[in-house]
């Protein structure tokens, strides 16, 4: 079984309308569809907002469903001035921007930089080769900032902020489940990027969605 992980219903919608005979699945802890993706057994769960979420998420579906893969796509902030609205990134590590390195360093494994799968990656990037790939990281606050954007780089290397990417690639880490993530910039991670998230968010949604699609019908059956 392939798990797909979206933070919210607008991310998930894309996936879901393409999925054959969706079935709910509503408990605690997990909200999700149960069918199949281009002939493949598929559950695909929207985990809610922020790292605590997505790794509760993650780690359930795991100990539920014993994925043999994990991919999670939504909507970033751009967190490097290359990057524009609607731009792909592809996460080749992902990693806490919330989280001193000495922190992550002592305490965290991995020293807390996640590394997604070579070949997945590489799926993902046949499939969108105009698409970034880089660091993504993750944290439990919207970046808003010019001044928090320019941390982000300068501490990071990243080229895209998000809330939850980290969190399912450390439980899948951990896990030893292999794992790529997609996400599409909605928006500038500065002082326009509520607005310009409210105005990107389904556009962004759907692209990611649909690239990950493209990799779930190119996986062998
Ligand atoms: N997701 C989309 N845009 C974001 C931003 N600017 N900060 C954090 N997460 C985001």
């Amino acid at each position: 079984m392939i798990a797909i992980i979206t933070a919210m219903d607008v991310e998930l919608e894309t996936l879901r309308a393409r999925m054959e005979s969706p079935q709910s699945v509503e408990k605690p802890g997990l909200s999700a569809w149960i069918g199949t993706l281009a002939g493949h057994p598929v559950i695909a769960a929207v985990c809610g907002v922020g790292k605590v979420c997505a790794a509760q998420c993650t780690q359930q579906i795991i100990s539920e469903y014993h994925p043999s893969l994990v991919l999670h796509s939504g909507v970033g902030g751009a967190a490097s001035p290359k990057l524009n609205h609607l731009d792909l990134v592809v996460a080749r590590e992902l990693t806490y921007r919330d989280m001193t390195d000495r922190v992550k360093r002592g305490c965290l494994p991995f020293g807390g930089v996640f590394t997604a799968d070579p070949s997945l990656t590489a799926l993902l990037l046949d499939q969108a080769p105009e698409a970034h790939l880089g660091c993504i990281a993750t944290g439990d606050l919207f970046v808003e900032s010019q001044e928090e954007k320019e941390r982000v780089i300068r501490d990071y290397g990243a080229l895209c902020v998000e809330m939850e990417g980290a969190a399912v690639a450390h439980v899948c880490a951990v896990n030893q489940i292999p794992f790529a993530i997609v996400r599409c910039i909605s928006d500038l991670a500065d002082g326009s990027a509520y607005g310009d998230y409210k105005q990107f968010e389904k556009l962004g949604s759907e692209k990611s969605a649909n690239l990950l699609c493209q990799v779930v019908e190119k996986l062998p059956l």
